[in-house]
């Protein structure tokens, strides 16, 4: 009688012994995967948010240099994590590790530096999303500046929130949200989008100084700057998203909702067993 009820505890410990050893040999591989995978990602989408307005989408080049390319160097890693950190002196590529004065710390110039390296022949292969910007609410345009704003602010985010952070409080490059004491603000503002500051990583924008923008881009954006003046700073929302879970916390969660579902199961079928 006792020995007929605990047969299928019997089993299901044998069960759950066989599933744990499956896991526990496959986990490490499946998690591995996961971790250059979620770096990739990782890394896609700091050069989107941070490179991409100067090196193209596909690091084809724009104002910056080409970097889908194979690296001539025993440790094209560390050569491309450094530039990336220090950034080069006397260009418009800024340093970028916090070290330097830059935004990214240690893993992230790890990811995307892992990232660029990918784009070498032979490297893992990965699709890079496509960068959104988020719609704007309706702005009004500024007494007496020609250019829309509501385009502005489009150009803005894809070319110039990357140093001057989306509200313009500034990163690498200077705060914009701010007052400009000059009888034609939109002239001078104007003039410095369209020939850059010499001497500083701001560079140049215009057709004519070899940049990507045309006339009507550069009215638009400076619609758009100036909407900020007289209006106080906004302190940037630090965004944290969360993305779908991945490697080793998967795992983690999996094994302890099983050995949970187990000992509930062991739980209730004892108490039946005592209720006989
Ligand atoms: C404002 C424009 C700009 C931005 C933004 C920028 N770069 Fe650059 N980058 C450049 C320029 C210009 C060069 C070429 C410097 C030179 O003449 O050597 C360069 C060079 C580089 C190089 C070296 C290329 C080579 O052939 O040696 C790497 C690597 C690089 N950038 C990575 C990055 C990464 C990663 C980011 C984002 C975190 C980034 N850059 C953001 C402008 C930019
Ligand atoms: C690679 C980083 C970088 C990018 C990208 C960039 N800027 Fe700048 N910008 C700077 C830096 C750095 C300065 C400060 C230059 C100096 O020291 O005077 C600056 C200065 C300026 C100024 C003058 C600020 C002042 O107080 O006089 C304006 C206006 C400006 N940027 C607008 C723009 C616009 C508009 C874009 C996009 C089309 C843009 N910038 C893209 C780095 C950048």
């Amino acid at each position: 009688m006792g020995f007929h009820l605990k047969q299928p505890a019997r089993l299901t410990v044998v069960l759950v012994t066989a599933i744990l050893i499956v896991l526990v040999l496959f986990a490490p591989a499946a998690a591995q995967e996961g971790d250059e995978t979620e770096l990739l990602e990782q890394g896609a989408q700091i050069y989107a948010d941070n490179c991409a307005v100067c090196h193209g989408e596909d690091g084809q080049g724009r104002i910056g240099a080409t970097l889908a390319k194979d690296w001539p160097s025993i440790r094209p890693d560390l050569r491309v994590r450094e530039t990336i950190e220090r950034g080069v002196s006397d260009t418009f590529m800024p340093a970028w590790g916090l070290n330097y004065g830059g935004p990214l710390d240690a893993q992230e110039l790890d990811a995307v530096t892992f990232y660029i390296l990918s784009w070498q022949s032979g490297g893992p292969i990965y699709i890079a999303p496509t960068p959104t910007f988020d719609t704007r609410i309706a702005l009004t345009p500024p007494p007496g500046v020609e250019g829309d704003p509501m385009r502005g602010s489009q150009l803005y985010a894809a070319n110039c929130a990357v140093c001057h952070g989306e509200q313009g409080e500034g990163r690498v490059g200077a705060n914009l949200a701010k007052p400009w004491p000059s009888v034609r603000p939109d002239l001078r503002v104007k003039a410095v989008i369209e020939n850059g500051a010499p001497g500083s990583v701001m560079p140049p924008w215009s057709q004519e100084q070899g940049g990507p923008l045309s006339d009507q881009d550069i009215n638009d954006i400076t619609a758009y700057v100036l909407t900020w003046s007289g209006a106080e700073t906004v302190p940037a929302t630090q965004e944290t998203s969360i993305g779908p879970l991945t490697g080793w916390p998967v795992w983690v969660i999996f094994i302890g909702a099983f050995v949970l579902i187990i000992i509930a199961i062991v739980y209730f079928s004892r108490q039946r067993n005592s209720e006989d």
